[in-house]
């Protein structure tokens, strides 16, 4: 039951899209669905590093994983946005796109990295690559640049999630530094 409660609320922006895009309809679909698609991504992403961060009151280290998948899932359909509707396939416009805009190598590097994870994630290869896991703070910060540098303004939402960005980041760096003086 609680497993079908999480599915659904990680679906829940997926069904959102589709309900603007086909029955109320928007101004510009293509740059809607960059929107949803990447802030759900990044939000995704938030949470995932944030769970074991408040463990102590709510455990949902079990959920973890599949945050995580839902979080390169809304990243793929991210990007297939850009390759199918905005670029229709045409890789000198990906080329050139990429060559104007920097911001899109940074959102490509951060799509490999969580490609990466989502590929090893099942619990065989996860022993092997856990340790390159922690890549997901590069993946997040990366995304991050990439979308503060796709804005020609920010927004009061913007803000906050930079906000609420550098707290996590603040605490894990805490949690991690605590961590190394126990062992040492
Ligand atoms: C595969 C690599 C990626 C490409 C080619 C790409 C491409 C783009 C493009 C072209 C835009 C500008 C859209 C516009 O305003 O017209 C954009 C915006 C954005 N991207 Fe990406 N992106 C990639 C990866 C990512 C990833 C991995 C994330 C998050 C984890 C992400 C999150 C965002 C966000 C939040 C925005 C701002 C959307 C808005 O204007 O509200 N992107 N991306």
């Amino acid at each position: 039951m609680k497993y079908f409660f999480i599915f659904a609320l990680l679906l829940a922006p997926l069904v959102f899209l589709f309900i603007k895009l086909f029955i109320i309809e928007v101004n510009d679909p293509i740059k809607y669905i960059f929107s949803i698609s990447g802030a759900t991504a990044i939000v995704l992403l938030l949470i995932s590093i944030s769970i074991p961060l408040i463990k102590k009151w709510i455990n949902l280290l079990k959920y973890r994983k599949t945050v995580g998948l839902f979080a390169f899932f809304y990243a793929l359909l991210h990007l297939l946005n850009f390759v199918i509707l905005d670029a229709r396939f045409d890789i000198m416009f990906i080329i050139e796109e990429s060559l104007d805009k920097p911001f899109v190598y940074l959102g490509m590097i951060s799509f490999f990295i969580l490609l990466f994870m989502a590929l090893s994630s099942r619990a065989k290869l996860f022993k092997k690559y856990k340790k390159y896991h922690q890549f997901v703070y590069l993946a997040l910060f990366l995304a991050c640049v990439h979308f503060i540098m796709a804005q020609k303004s920010l927004s009061i939402l913007q803000y906050v999630y930079i906000f609420l960005i550098v707290i996590i980041f603040t605490f894990k760096i805490k949690q991690k530094i605590n961590k190394i003086y126990k062992i040492y």
